[in-house]
């Protein structure tokens, strides 16, 4: 057991090791430039309209695209992704062209790369952004969706890749 009154970044990132997250894609495209992250900091806002909200490293200058697209797509992933994850993580310094060649893509509504055989796709115009500390959170009007069959998701629990 810990508990601390006062919080340095290092007893946060600890803590936040002890909480599960859904890993998705965030994806975008601009100009015929196509870019993914791995993502776990991504989640519901509204549901009316349809919102959701990313958080996004403003340290990397490679998310940049993701302002100057205007659009990205949350791609939710299953257990049979985690490789897909690890490479859109950087994990193997594969290039874009090489991270996207491992799914089967396809656009929705925006333009945005869409995972065809992701649990759920949320396609997204953003509508706003504000920095906060190291990131920026991008918030995005949910303008098409697909619902995938169920499947075990790909969740990252204690640094490491885990399932229900
Ligand atoms: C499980 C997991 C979750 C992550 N979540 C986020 C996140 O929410 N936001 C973020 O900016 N980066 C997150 N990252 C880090 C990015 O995936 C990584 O920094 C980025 O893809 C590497 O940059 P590159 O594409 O320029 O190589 C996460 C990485 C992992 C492995």
């Amino acid at each position: 057991m810990l508990e601390r009154r006062t919080v340095q970044s290092q007893e946060y990132r600890d803590a936040m090791a002890h909480y599960a997250g859904h890993v998705q894609l965030v994806t975008t495209e601009h100009d015929g430039v196509r870019r993914g992250v791995t993502v776990t900091a991504a989640c519901s806002v509204s549901d009316e309209p349809p919102t959701v909200l990313v958080c996004l490293n403003k340290s990397n200058p490679n998310n940049s695209i993701f302002l100057e697209s205007g659009r990205f797509a949350i791609n939710a992933l299953a257990e049979s992704h985690q490789a897909m994850a690890a490479s859109f993580a950087g994990f193997d310094k594969r290039d874009a062209s090489q991270r996207f060649a491992m799914g089967n893509w396809d656009t929705i509504s925006t333009g945005c790369p869409t995972l065809r055989d992701a649990m759920a796709v949320f396609d997204c115009n953003l509508i706003e952004h504000k920095v906060v500390a190291t990131h920026m959170i991008l918030f995005g009007k949910v303008e098409g969706l697909r619902v995938g069959p169920m499947q075990r998701p790909l969740l990252f629990l204690d640094r490491s890749w885990r399932s229900l």
